[in-house]
Parts: C-alpha cells; structure tokens; sequence
C-alpha cells in the first residue's frame, strides 16, 4: 500500500516522539513492502515562530494532500502563563481539528499487565481494564460562541441533533464491535445540551436493539472510571467532557504516556497521543514514545494493515515485558532507557520479530 503521511510533530516532546513513530512506521514499510511517503509540517508554537501562524495555510494543505496526519503535541509555558497572547499554540490544533472536520476522536484505554504496580489504583481495580472513550471532538464549548472582556466572559456549549447523531453512530459502530454496551455520559440534570444528547440518543437507541445504552451523568461518570473502570465498554461524550475524563482515565494504565488516539471526520484521519506537549522533558529524551507508537499502530489499523497494526502492538508489548522502558513506566531499581533507546528498541523487534 502507498500511503502520504503528514507528520506534524509540534511542540516540547512532540520532535522526540515524533522521530520513533515515524522510524516505527518505516520498519513496517519495509518489512511489509508497503511505502509510506513522510511530509512534514509546521503546527503549535514551533509554526507561529517561525510564521506567526500556529496552523499556517502550508500545514492545511498539506494535511488535505495526505492520507493520514501523525501529531505528536502543541503547546508552550511563554503562552500558558499569558494569558492576554492573541495567539495561542493549542488554536493550532483546533484549528487543524475543525478545518478537517475530525468530529471523532477515538481514546482507547487499557492496562498492561506488567505495568499495573505503576498505577495509582488497586490492582484488582484496573486488571484488565478495556474500554474506549468515543469524544466529540468539533463542537461543545470549545468552538461555540465566546466573549471576554476585564468583568465578563462566556464560552456557548452548543450542540445541534446531527453534530450529535454523527458522533452517536460512530460510537454504536464501536460498541457493536466490541461488547455491545455503551454508556452516554452527559449532564443533563442540569444543562440543555445535554438534555438534546440525551433526546437523540434515546431515539438512536431503538435501531441497536442489542446494544444495551445506558446513561450517566458526567459526575457520576468521573467516579466510577476510578471505583469501578471495568464497568465500561463504549463510552461517548461531547467536547469537554471528553477531554476532562480522558486525562482521568489514562492515569488507570499508570502513565498517560501510553495512550494512543484517533481523530477521524470526513476528509484526513489524525493519529495522536493522548498526553501533551510535556515542555520539562523538552530535549531531555526521557518521554515514553509508546503513545505516539501505537497512534502510528492505530494508523496502520485504520487503513486495514491489521497485521501490521499487531506486529506493531506486540513490539510494544514485548518492550514493556522486557522492562525496556522510559522513566514514568519503569519499575523499582529497573534500568532507565532513553526516548531514543525504547524507539530504536520497538523498531528493531516490528522489522524482526517472527
Ligand atoms: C487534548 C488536549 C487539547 C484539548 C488541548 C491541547 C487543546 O488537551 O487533545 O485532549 O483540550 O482538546
Ligand atoms: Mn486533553
């Protein structure tokens, strides 16, 4: 297969992590006689230094002329603690996100059993967590109406019936795929979007007789994810819910550096991690590269390449069973590898392995 990939590595760890995606990919190109042809583009502070844009037009349109995006991460402490810049990093990837209409971002959660002694909750608890957290990703309150002045500000948290059902059927095709349970997470004693979520996934619910929904409230939802975590299957929210209970839920698998994910709409699908930019760690390469590993795992996947999507899977596996691992995985007394060194570690077993 002949894939374009937009790589857009970004800000503070982004580069580093970045660099092991992409060698990962290459192994499996080679290995699988596919050819993956990188681009790379400018995207979060790194793009309005050098354009003044955080996602410049060149960017756009090299996203639009690819297959698939590999994103690592936005974001900077120069613009975090001012918060009067008119330019921010993170309106990069918001940008990126609604001019590509990736509605649909895809948050798998699962713990590794060697890892379960580096995550803050019970082992009982977490032991073979495996869920998916389906957020919407275009609407809410991060792209509705805002006003700011020196005593006043709002942000709208609008939602209209097919920005809902859009999201809804994506997360019943996953929940029909896996165990046929999905929990609409909403707040709807109290807000009216949530209440429209609610009308429309109730309406939905009849044409998927065998999935069983049910609904929670956001409070509720962010309880149980830490006391009971096995209890999901599928969940779906909107925007800003979805961030907030992602960041709590990767905690579960004891690092967040190792939680990949989907954005996918209409047009270019984006693969991600779930963690951020991490400026501290910048250039110091300790960051875990597994995130955006298995963002490039869920990239093969997404295009079909299953075995390569495993292949890639079991080297990672394999690295963390291996005690192959970056400082925020590694047990007690373990030796500390480099982002570089778990990189290189993970590619040589994908272009290796039997
Ligand atoms: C995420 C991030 C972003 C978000 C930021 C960087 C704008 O936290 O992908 O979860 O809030 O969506
Ligand atoms: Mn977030």
């Amino acid at each position: 297969m002949e894939l374009k990939i937009a790589v857009l590595p970004g800000d503070g760890i982004g580069p580093e992590i970045s660099t092991q995606g992409v060698l990962v990919l290459d192994a499996i190109a080679h290995r699988f006689n596919h050819k993956f042809i990188f681009k790379s583009g400018l995207i979060g502070a790194s793009a309005i230094d050098t354009v003044g844009d955080p996602f410049p037009e060149d960017t756009l349109r090299l996203c639009l002329e690819s297959d698939a995006i590999l994103f690592s991460a936005v974001g900077d402490p120069r613009y975090d603690n001012n918060p009067s810049s008119p330019v921010r990093p993170e309106q990069g990837l918001l940008k990126m996100r609604k001019s590509l209409e990736l509605y649909a971002n895809i948050r798998p959660i699962n713990t590794y059993k060697s890892l379960v002694e580096r995550s803050p909750l019970k082992e009982e608890v977490i032991e073979g967590v495996d869920f998916v957290c389906v957020r919407e990703l275009t609407g809410g309150m991060y792209f509705g109406e805002k006003f700011e002045s020196e005593d006043k500000a709002y942000d709208t948290n609008v939602y209209s019936r097919s920005e809902i059902e859009r999201i809804l059927r994506v997360a019943y095709g996953y929940a029909m795929k896996r165990k046929k349970h999905l929990t609409v997470v909403d707040k709807a004693n109290v807000l009216a979007s949530s209440r429209l979520w609610r009308k429309v996934a109730q309406n939905m619910e009849k044409e998927y007789p065998e999935v069983k929904t049910d609904y929670m409230f956001v409070d509720n939802a962010s309880m149980r994810i830490v006391q009971d975590p096995k209890f999901f299957d599928v969940l779906v929210t909107e925007n800003t819910f979805g961030d907030i209970l992602t960041d709590e839920a990767s905690v579960i698998t004891g690092s967040m550096g190792l939680l990949p994910s989907a954005s996918t709409g209409d047009k270019t699908p984006l693969f991600e991690p779930v963690h951020g930019s991490w400026p501290e760690a910048a250039g110091k390469n300790i960051a875990n590269p597994i995130a955006q590993i298995l963002s490039a795992a869920m990239l093969l996947e997404h295009f079909g390449l299953i075995q390569e999507g495993k292949v890639v899977r079991d080297a990672v596996q394999a690295s963390i069973e291996n005690s192959i691992c970056t400082p925020d995985i590694q047990k007690k007394n373990g030796n500390i590898y480099t982002t570089d060194e778990v990189g290189e570690w993970i590619t040589d077993y994908c272009l290796h392995s039997n």
